[in-house]
């Protein structure tokens, strides 16, 4: 897997998300967890056009 920036008015990458989601073990309702992933990293706090990527790193890190 390589590593790229999801968000960038915020530099957040997909291993950020990643370690984020590793901090709690709710994995299961993709809505809840973005809402968690922000708190931690800030992403899409700025202007929102990476909200559906980041939702996509989500789904795809909690079906590994
Ligand atoms: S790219 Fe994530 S808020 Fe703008």
């Amino acid at each position: 897997m390589v590593n790229y920036t999801i968000c960038k008015c915020k530099q957040v990458t997909y291993f950020d998300v990643e370690d984020a989601l590793k901090k709690f073990s709710t994995f299961s309702d993709v809505e809840k967890n973005f809402e968690e992933v922000q708190k931690l990293t800030n992403c899409s706090t700025g202007c929102g056009g990476c909200h559906d990527k980041i939702l996509d790193a989500i789904s795809e890190i909690m079906s590994k």
